[in-house]
This record gives C-alpha cells, sequence and structure tokens, in this order.
C-alpha cells in the first residue's frame, strides 16, 4: 500500500492550512475516506443518529459521496441486516415512479401483467433511500408525505393500505430551501424530511483530503487495475490540491483511474495530468469560498484567507519574517502575531 511517505512537503503544507489530520493515521469510515475535520464530524453525527431511526436528509453537491454515507447511516444502524433499498427519483418516469415506490397490482394499469412489490414494501425492516428527492413532481411529494407520516400507503390499483417499517434516508444536491421558496417543493414535505440534515462539503471545501483520496485510490486501483504506480510527484499533488473540482470525489477518482491504468507503474509526474488541470491551477487557488443554503462565516472565510496569505509569503520568504512582512505591507509585529494566533509552523 502507497504510504503517507508519499505524501510531498508542499501538499503537507496546503494541508496544514486547511485541518493539519496526522497523515500517518489514514482510517476510512465504512470505506469513507475523509480526516478533515468537516468529514470527521460527519463521520461522528453518522454514528450519532444511526439507530435513532429520525429521517435524514443529505445534501450536497453530485460526487461529493451522499450514496455513501447514506448507505452508511443503514450499515450503523440495527436494521444492518435488514434490506437497503435504493430509488433515484430522478432518473424513473414520472408515470412509472408510483409504482415503483408502493408497487401496483394486477391489471392496475396496462402493462401492469402481475402484482408487483414496491420499493417501500421490499424496504420493509430496513432503511429506503429516497436518492435525488428534490426531483421529485408535486404529486408524488403529497404521496410520500403520507408515507412520511404514517408510514402505510396503497399500492397503484389497490385499496388496501400496507404498512411499513422503513428507516427514510433522502438526498438531493438542491438547495431544498430555495426550492420551497421558488414553489418546486413542498414545504411540509421540507420539514418532514429535514429532521436531520447532514451537509457533505465540496472536495474543493475540504483539499486536505485531497492527498489522502489519491492514497486510497492509488491502493484500490493498483489492486483491482493490477498496475504498479508507486506514487504521485510532489508537483502533481499541488495541482490536484488547487483544482476546483467540480464534479467532487467522483471527478478525483476517474482522474486517477485514467492516470494509473495508462501509466502502468512508476510515479505519477505532471506530464500525466490532464493539459487544462494544469493551466487552470493558479487561477483557482485563491478562488472565493462557495456561499451555500447555509451562509458562511464571514469572519472565518476572511481568517482563513489571511492565514493562506501569511503562510504563502513565509514560505516564499523561506520564513524571514521581516521579508514576508515586507511583502504583505504589514509591520512585522503584527506579522508576529498573526502567526501566533493562527498556529503556523514551519514544514519540516
Ligand atoms: N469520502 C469518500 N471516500 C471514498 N470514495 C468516495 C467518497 N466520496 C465519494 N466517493 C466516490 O465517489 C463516487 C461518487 O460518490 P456518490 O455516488 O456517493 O456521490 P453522490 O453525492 O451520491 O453523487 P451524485 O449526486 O452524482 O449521485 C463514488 O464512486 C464513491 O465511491
Ligand atoms: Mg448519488
Amino acid at each position: 500500500m502507497q504510504d503517507a511517505a508519499t505524501i510531498t512537503d508542499s501538499a503537507k503544507a496546503l494541508i496544514e492550512l486547511d485541518s493539519a489530520p496526522d497523515l500517518g493515521k489514514s482510517s476510512a469510515f465504512e470505506g469513507i475516506v475523509g480526516e478533515s475535520t468537516t468529514m470527521q464530524e460527519i463521520f461522528r453525527l453518522v454514528e450519532r443518529v444511526a439507530d435513532s431511526d429520525s429521517t435524514i436528509l443529505i445534501n450536497g453537491e453530485t460526487g461529493t459521496g451522499k450514496g455513501l454515507i447514506a448507505h452508511a447511516i443503514h450499515k450503523q444502524s440495527y436494521r444492518k441486516d435488514q434490506p437497503f433499498v435504493s430509488i433515484n427519483c430522478g432518473a424513473i418516469p414520472e408515470n412509472l415512479l408510483e409504482s415503483e415506490l408502493f408497487g401496483h397490482l394486477k391489471g392496475a394499469f396496462t402493462g401492469a401483467t402481475a402484482n408487483k412489490v414496491g420499493k417501500f414494501e421490499a424496504a420493509n425492516g430496513g432503511t429506503i433511500f429516497l436518492d435525488e428527492i428534490g426531483d421529485m413532481s408535486q404529486d408524488l411529494q403529497v404521496k410520500i408525505l403520507k408515507v412520511l407520516e404514517e408510514r402505510c400507503f396503497e399500492p397503484v390499483g389497490g385499496c388496501k393500505t400496507v404498512s411499513v417499517n422503513v428507516r427514510i434516508v433522502a438526498a438531493t444536491h438542491r438547495d431544498l430551501e430555495e426550492e420551497v421558496q421558488k414553489g418546486n417543493f413542498r414545504e411540509d414535505l421540507f420539514y418532514r424530511l429535514f429532521v436531520i440534515p447532514i451537509k457533505l462539503p465540496s472536495l474543493r471545501q475540504r483539499r486536505s483530503d485531497i492527498p489522502h483520496f489519491v492514497t486510497h485510490f492509488l491502493d484500490c486501483l493498483n489492486r483491482t487495475k493490477k498496475t504498479r504506480v508507486t506514487s504521485i510527484s510532489d508537483d502533481a499533488l499541488n495541482v490536484l490540491m488547487q483544482h476546483a473540482w467540480p464534479g467532487n470525489v467522483r471527478e478525483l477518482a476517474n482522474l486517477m483511474e485514467r492516470m494509473v491504468v495508462i501509466k502502468g507503474q512508476g510515479e505519477i509526474d505532471l506530464d500525466d495530468l490532464p493539459e487544462k488541470m494544469k493551466n487552470d491551477a493558479p487561477a483557482s487557488s485563491f478562488c472565493a469560498p462557495e456561499i451555500t443554503g447555509d451562509g458562511l462565516c464571514l469572519n472565518t472565510a476572511v481568517s482563513e484567507f489571511e492565514k493562506r496569505l501569511i503562510y504563502q509569503s513565509l514560505e516564499k520568504t523561506k520564513w524571514v519574517k521581516n521579508r514576508a512582512a515586507q511583502l504583505l505591507q504589514v509591520k512585522r509585529t503584527t506579522l508576529v502575531e498573526k502567526i501566533k494566533r493562527y498556529e503556523l509552523q514551519k514544514c519540516a
């Protein structure tokens, strides 16, 4: 397995600015990589709420691991030996979704040649994962609301009510509060779902996890693809650390697969990265964090920005504080005070 020694010094510096994880102790939670403070807090939250049976609403951009977290909730709960049934509410045509969710009786509609058990019934005793719930039609939103409230439903074409015992986990990449305001999502359903919200950070909001992902994917890919790629160079990793990752972990996983398979063995270097990524890197390194539906703390964001600039000036001047203070056009005493406040340290 690739070990922490392959994480380069400059990458470590960038990591320290984020949440200073211990690179020697990379431990995935239910196969989910995440050493950053935010992800560790999410793992602890999952552990705390798993057994509660409370409805959970997972929100995050595409590729941030919503599906993985939903599965982890199930696996951590007392329902873990019962079914985990997942349905993508955005991918099934609206006229079929009701029958998929609640099942149908033979003859309920043209083509219903036999009785069919729906996802809710199939999940009885376990967990149902309603993925992309924000893409559900208004009509179905009413029907889902009833199941959430009463844990019972009628199959399409049937008049007998079926009761189920299921834990509901839902996910969406949309800002549901905003969708409620726009009139696209029912407010009553929103509050039914919004019992325990879990907000997954984008990859650019937790850059310190990138080296851990690289190690994780190198290890997995070498095993599954029978390759012998040993490491990634300092320069290449720095580019990955600075990329904006609009496709989040999925984008990183796919890129790693492409590079590992093509390279086959040895070290991944700058030349192995896509041309576009190398050119984009400097521009995205200091991009402003995204303001999500939850908002952000301006003071924290500004402090983070200041911390990064101070660290950069110290690196540029080999930690000669007089020079670093000149670069930033501040007094040396001001700089020293900020270095102390942010607990900045020279990387070994
Ligand atoms: N923290 C993580 N650790 C390991 N692999 C991860 C992590 N997060 C995401 N992945 C991987 O990235 C890919 C996308 O994850 P997943 O499908 O759970 O994301 P998602 O948020 O549900 O995306 P979408 O909104 O597109 O459905 C998967 O291959 C998953 O294994
Ligand atoms: Mg998903």
